[in-house]
C-alpha cells in the first residue's frame, strides 16, 4: 500500500492514527545496586532511574519505574482500593546477571543489563511474559501527542514479547471486538455521541488487560491517568506494549492461570463492586426526556395497563429548572415528592440524571445555590492563572467541580439531598468525561489545574480521573443521606475502581444492527475489566430504530444487569408497545423472563460482587482451556450455567451456536445436545436461542411487574441432570435493598441433586426469608 492509500484507509476505516513509535524512545539504564526491604526490591539503575518491584501477594506484583531519578515518595491512585497487604512468603536469589524473586505463584526474573523483566509460573519455570525491550521514555516529548505541553511529563512505556498465540482481553469499554489481539487503542475519556466500531477512545479509561495463551493467563492493570496507549501486535508483530504520556510507569502483573482468580485478585486491589439494591436488576425506562410529571405518570401506567414489568423510571435533563443541577422545574415538577410517592404506589422508582455542569447565571443578580456555594467555597476548577474554568454544556457556560477535593466531594454529595428529599431513588451521571462543547477533545482544559492530593497537577492527568470522583462524591452522598439503602448510581465515562461507586452503560449508540453487534463484546470485556453491571440503551439511542431491532435488542439486554430502553430527543419512540402489538407481545415475553429469573440473576450478580467475576460473560471465561470460545463475539453466558445466542442482523431465523464441550439443554425444548460442537438452530423473531448447561439448577421465581410486588414464592429449582444424573445450585438471599448483607444479613442455600432426589447441602448466613415453598422441576 502506498501512503496516500495507506491514509485514506486508515481515515474511511475511522481508526484514530496511532504513531507512536516506541523504538526511538530512551532505554532505562542497567541495574548496578539493589536494596531490598521487607515486600519489595530497588533497583538503581546506571542513568539514575529506579525500579521498585513490590509483592504484594503471590500472585500480585507492582513494577514501578522512575526514569533518570529516584522513584518520588508520593504513592497516590484514585483507583486502588487496597494499599495495605499482608507480607507474602517470598525468596531473593542474586547471581551476576539475574536478580530472581520468588513467590509460592510467580518467579520474576530481573536481567541486569539490559533491564529485562520475565515473569514466571513459580512451579513449571515457563514464561508467562516478558519484557522486549527494556521500559522506555522520551525525555524531548516527541511522542507525546502534540496538544500537551511537553513539561506535563514524558512519555513512558512498557513493551512486552507478543505470544504467537497469545490473545487479549479487557481493557474495559472499547468499540471493539471480544479478543483484542491485533489491534490498538487510546484512553481519553470522550464524549462520542454515535461511536461505531473503533471508534477510538470512548467514554471511558479502564487499563487493564488479561492475556491468554495456551489457557494460561495473566493481568496486567497500568495504573496511569493520563493518556494511555495500548498496542497487542497491531504496529509490531513481534511486541504488545502500553505507554502513556506523563506519569510513572506503573503496573500490576497479575497471575492466574485463571480469568476468574486473577479477576478476583483486580477487584481486591480495585474494589469489589457493592450489591446494587435488587430493584435495579428490573425492568428500567427511559427518554430524552419524560416531562411534565403527568408524561412521566403516563408512561408508567401505559406499562401496567399493557402488563409489561417496570422498575424504574429515568429523568434526563428536562426536568430541571433551566439544566441547573439540584433543580426541579416548577412547571413541570411542581411536587417531585408527590410524583415519586405516586408512582412508588405503582411499583416504580424515579432516577434523575446529574450532570457536572453548574451553569453560571446570566444575570449577576440571579440567585443558584449550587453555582453560589461551589464558588465561594472555591471548589471550582480554574485555570492555570486563577481563572475560573467555563466549559459550555447543556446549560450554557457553567463551571466543573473540582472533585479531587475531598470537602468538595462531601458538598456535592450532600447537594444530592433534594433528591432523596424527594423520594428519587438513584442518581444518573452523565457528560463525565467531562464533556465540552467548546472543545471535546479536552484542548479547552488543558491549563485547568486540580487539588489532586495536594500535588496541583492538570488536566493531562486528570481528565481520565473526573467522572471516578464525581461517582465517588454521588455514591458517598447518598450512602451519608440514606445510610439504611444501597447507593444506585450510573455512569456514563469511568477510570478504573469505577465500580465501588456506580454501575455503567455503554452511551450514545445507534439504532443500528452493527450497534447492536457492539453490545455483546462489550458487556463481556467490561465484566472482564472489573464492571460488572453494563447494560446498553435498549433498541440503541441514535437514529431510526424499528420492531424487529428493538426485539432483538431484547433479546440480548434482557439478561444484561442494567436494562434500559433509552432514546435520543428526536428519534422514534422507542417504547416496547411503539411498533405495534406483534412486537410489543414478544417484548413482553422477555421482560417476563427477565422477572422469573430474578433469583438466578441476583445470585449471580452476589457472586460477581463477592468474587470480581461478572454475571454476563464471554464462552471464554468459563471455557478457558477451548479455544472455540476465544474470539466468540455474538454469543454469551450468564453465571455458569445459562448460554444465550442472540440473533444480530435483519431477517435472520436461523444461527449456528457453539456449544462447548459438556451436555447442554435447549431452555425452550429441552431437547439434549453434547456439547464441543457448532449446531444450527432455528431462532424464529420470538424465539433467542437459550442452553442450560447439563448438571445445572436454575432458580426462578413467580412472575412480577416489579421487584417487591409479592413474595418470592415459590422458588421453583429447576433442575438440568447431567450424565450421571446430578446437578447443583447456589442461591443467593438478601433483603435487596439496605447494607446488611455486608455483615453477614444474607442467606446462600446450597442444592444437590443425586439419585432422583434434591438435598439441601449448606445454608449459610443470618438472613430469615418470608416464607417461601420450594418447587423441584426435573427436566428430561
Ligand atoms: C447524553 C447522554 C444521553 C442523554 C443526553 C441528554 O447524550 O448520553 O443518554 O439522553 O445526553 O441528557
Amino acid at each position: 500500500m502506498n501512503r496516500l492509500l495507506a491514509l485514506i484507509w486508515i481515515l474511511a476505516s475511522g481508526v484514530t492514527a496511532f504513531a507512536q513509535d516506541i523504538t526511538s524512545l530512551e532505554k532505562i539504564g542497567p541495574v548496578t545496586s539493589i536494596v531490598k526491604s521487607d515486600q519489595s526490591i530497588t533497583l538503581n539503575c546506571r542513568d539514575n532511574s529506579q525500579v521498585v518491584i513490590t509483592i504484594y501477594a503471590p500472585d500480585l506484583i507492582r513494577v514501578r519505574a522512575s526514569f533518570t531519578k529516584p522513584v518520588p515518595s508520593t504513592n497516590h491512585s484514585w483507583a486502588i482500593a487496597r494499599v495495605a497487604w499482608p507480607k507474602p512468603r517470598w525468596n531473593l536469589n542474586e547471581t551476576p546477571d539475574f536478580i530472581t524473586l520468588t513467590t509460592d505463584e510467580i518467579e520474576i526474573v530481573v536481567r541486569r543489563s539490559p533491564l529485562l523483566i520475565e515473569f514466571r509460573d513459580a512451579r513449571t519455570h515457563s514464561v508467562l511474559n516478558s519484557d522486549e525491550r527494556p521500559m522506555s521514555y522520551d525525555a524531548q516529548g516527541r511522542l507525546n501527542n502534540i496538544m500537551f505541553d511537553p513539561k506535563v511529563g514524558m512519555f513512558v512505556a512498557a513493551s512486552k514479547k507478543l505470544g504467537f498465540d497469545e490473545h487479549f482481553y479487557g481493557l474495559g469499554e472499547k468499540a471493539s471486538h471480544l479478543d483484542k489481539r491485533r489491534s490498538s487503542f487510546v484512553n481519553w475519556n470522550s464524549d462520542t455521541p454515535g461511536y461505531t466500531e473503533r471508534t477510538d477512545p470512548i467514554y471511558q479509561t479502564i487499563p487493564f488487560y488479561i492475556g491468554l495463551q495456551r489457557g494460561i493467563a495473566y493481568g496486567i492493570f497500568f495504573d496511569n491517568s493520563y493518556r494511555s496507549y495500548f498496542d497487542f501486535g497491531k504496529s509490531s508483530q513481534q511486541r504488545a506494549w502500553f505507554g502513556a504520556e506523563g506519569g510513572e510507569m506503573n503496573y500490576y502483573f497479575f497471575y492466574g492461570p485463571s480469568i476468574k482468580k486473577i479477576l478476583g485478585r483486580y477487584a481486591d486491589l480495585t474494589g469489589h463492586m457493592p450489591l446494587p439494591p435488587l430493584w435495579a436488576l428490573g425492568n428500567q425506562q427511559s427518554r430524552w426526556s419524560y416531562y411534565p410529571d403527568k408524561m412521566v405518570e403516563e408512561v408508567v401506567n401505559e406499562y401496567r395497563r399493557r402488563d409489561l414489568p417496570l422498575d424504574v423510571v429515568h429523568l434526563d435533563i428536562d426536568y430541571m429548572h433551566g439544566y441547573r443541577v439540584f433543580t426541579f422545574d416548577k412547571e413541570r415538577f411542581p411536587d417531585p415528592k408527590a410524583l415519586t410517592k405516586k408512582l412508588g404506589r405503582q411499583g416504580v422508582k424515579v432516577v434523575t440524571i446529574v450532570d457536572p455542569g453548574v451553569k453560571q447565571p446570566s444575570d449577576k443578580n440571579e440567585r443558584y445555590h449550587a453555582y453560589d456555594q461551589g464558588l465561594e467555597k472555591n471548589f471550582f476548577q480554574r485555570r492555570r492563572n486563577g481563572d475560573l474554568f467555563v466549559p459550555r454544556v447543556w446549560p450554557g457556560e457553567s463551571a466543573f467541580v473540582d472533585y479531587t477535593m475531598p470537602e468538595a466531594r462531601q458538598w456535592w454529595g450532600d447537594l444530592h439531598s433534594i433528591y432523596t428529599d424527594n423520594g428519587i431513588a438513584g442518581i444518573w451521571n452523565d457528560m463525565n468525561e467531562p464533556s465540552d462543547f467548546v472543545d471535546q477533545t479536552g484542548k479547552n482544559q488543558l491549563d485547568v489545574v486540580s487539588f489532586d492530593n495536594g500535588e496541583k497537577t492538570t488536566h493531562a492527568k486528570n481528565r481520565n480521573i473526573f467522572a471516578l470522583l464525581m461517582a465517588r462524591a454521588t455514591y458517598e452522598g447518598l450512602e451519608r443521606l440514606r445510610p439504611d439503602r444501597r447507593p444506585y448510581v450510573i455512569t456514563r465515562a469511568a477510570y478504573a475502581g469505577i465500580q465501588r461507586y456506580s454501575t455503567m452503560w455503554t452511551g450514545d449508540t445507534n439504532s443500528t444492527w452493527e450497534s447492536l453487534q457492539l453490545n455483546i463484546p462489550m458487556f463481556t470485556s467490561l465484566g472482564l475489566s472489573g464492571e460488572p453491571f453494563v447494560g446498553s440503551d435498549v433498541g440503541g439511542f441514535i437514529g431510526r430504530g424499528n420492531g424487529e431491532l428493538l426485539v432483538r435488542s431484547y433479546q440480548v439486554s434482557f439478561l444484561a444487569p442494567f436494562c434500559r430502553n433509552h432514546k435520543v430527543i428526536d428519534g422514534y419512540d422507542q417504547e416496547p408497545w411503539r411498533f405495534g402489538k406483534y412486537y410489543e407481545d414478544i417484548i413482553r415475553k422477555y421482560l417476563k423472563l427477565r422477572y422469573t429469573l430474578l433469583p438466578f440473576l441476583y445470585t449471580t450478580l452476589e457472586e460477581a460482587h463477592r468474587t470480581g467475576v461478572p454475571l454476563f460473560r464471554p464462552l471464554m471465561l468459563n471455557y478457558q482451556d477451548d479455544d472455540s470460545t476465544y474470539n466468540l463475539d455474538d454469543q454469551f453466558m450468564i453465571g455458569d450455567d445459562l448460554l444465550v445466542a442472540p440473533i444480530l442482523k435483519t431477517d435472520v431465523t436461523r444461527r449456528l451456536v457453539y456449544l462447548p464441550a459438556g451436555g447442554w439443554y435447549d431452555y425452550w425444548t429441552n431437547k439434549k445436545y453434547t456439547g464441543g460442537t457448532m449446531i444450527s438452530v432455528e431462532a424464529p423473531l420470538d424465539t433467542v436461542p437459550m442452553f442450560v448447561r447439563a448438571g445445572a439448577i436454575i432458580p426462578t421465581g413467580p412472575p412480577l411487574n416489579y421487584v417487591g410486588e409479592k413474595p418470592v414464592d415459590p422458588i421453583t429449582f429447576n433442575i438440568y441432570p447431567d450424565d450421571a444424573g446430578t446437578a447443583s445450585t447456589i442461591l443467593y438471599e438478601d433483603d435487596g435493598i439496605s447494607p446488611a448483607y455486608k455483615s453477614g444479613n444474607f442467606r446462600r442455600t446450597k442444592m444437590e441433586f443425586r439419585r432422583g432426589k434434591t438435598e439441601t447441602k449448606t445454608v449459610e448466613g443470618t438472613y430469615n426469608p418470608s416464607p417461601r415453598k420450594f418447587n423441584f422441576v426435573v427436566k428430561k
